[in-house]
């Protein structure tokens, strides 16, 4: 079974500063529609329709976001706006919204760690929401939750990175099981281009089995001091299985402004515009 799926949302966007000062940088808009609600659609659409928020300091605009607004509502009602919420209340409709808060920003090992209290003892999606994945057929999550139902097993989306990404990303070795699905034997969290094990970095895409969170507890301090999930993969990949899966489609990375104003454009043309 596998119907939940966690949102690490407590990151400050140091980034985005100043724009992210007083506003979760998930709820930064590509144009009309916050970075969030793309990422939560794209688990309602695989089938994760329980969906769990791990938040900090500052995110309230998050739940505000998939709660419904009354006022607004009723300003609005019997007028040519009401069409505007549509697209959200489809999304608050369709799925059910929990959260919990990491109360130190200690790594997205940990956030994940939080997140147990929402999701218990089943497998479960994880979305960076920065990531935005746009793909014309299923989303990418929905081809996860497919090869999931097939291997029964934790599984990472990658991407193929130029070698001056790729000291930001965690990098993946692994023996090819068909040209776009890999059994993970080695992980490291952002290597120097001598160290990197291929040109595979992990992106915002996951789905976990619950094992994950015995692995986590178990791990200790990481890079830069976090506690890093890709340590935790790296020894779920060494007791049992992980894959690694060339996911089909175009990925963005919003958590940067370059990446952010790419995703921008592309939304207008591509989404926007042909709606
Ligand atoms: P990043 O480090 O890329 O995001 O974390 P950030 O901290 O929000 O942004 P910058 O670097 O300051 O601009 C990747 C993802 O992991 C979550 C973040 O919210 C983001 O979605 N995260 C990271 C947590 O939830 N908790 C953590 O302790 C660390």
């Amino acid at each position: 079974m596998l119907s939940k799926c966690l949102f690490p949302v407590a990151g400050y966007g140091t980034r985005f500063l100043p724009a992210t000062k007083a506003m979760p940088k998930e709820m930064l808009p590509l144009v009309n529609k916050p970075l969030v609600q793309y990422a939560v659609e794209e688990a309602i659409e695989a089938g994760l329709t329980e969906i769990g928020f791990v938040t900090g300091r500052g995110k309230r605009a998050i739940e505000d976001h998939f709660d419904t607004n009354f006022e607004l509502e009723h300003q609005i009602a019997g007028t040519g706006k009401e069409r505007y919420l549509d697209c959200v209340r489809k999304v608050i409709d369709e799925a059910s919204f929990s959260y919990t808060r990491q109360g130190e920003m200690r790594g997205l090992g940990d956030a994940i760690l939080q997140g147990q209290r929402l999701v218990g003892d089943e497998a479960f999606g994880v979305v960076l929401a920065d990531d935005l994945c746009l793909s014309t057929e299923l989303g990418v999550l929905g081809q996860m939750v497919q090869l999931f139902r097939q291997f029964r097993c934790t599984i990472v989306a990658v991407e193929e990175m130029p070698q001056d990404q790729i000291h930001k990303f965690g990098v993946i070795a692994g023996n090819e099981i068909r040209s776009d699905l890999y059994q993970v034997t080695n992980m490291i969290e952002k290597p120097t281009v001598a160290e990197a094990p291929s040109n595979l970095a992990i992106i915002g895409r996951y789905i976990l089995t619950p094992d994950i969170f015995e692995l986590l507890r178990e791990t200790p301090q990481g890079k830069d001091g976090e506690l890093q999930l890709t340590d935790a993969l790296l020894a779920q990949a060494q007791r049992g299985c992980v894959l690694a899966y060339k996911f089909k489609g175009q990925r963005f990375d919003c958590g940067s402004v370059d990446g952010f104003v790419a995703a921008t454009n592309h939304v207008y043309q591509n989404l926007y515009l042909r709606s």
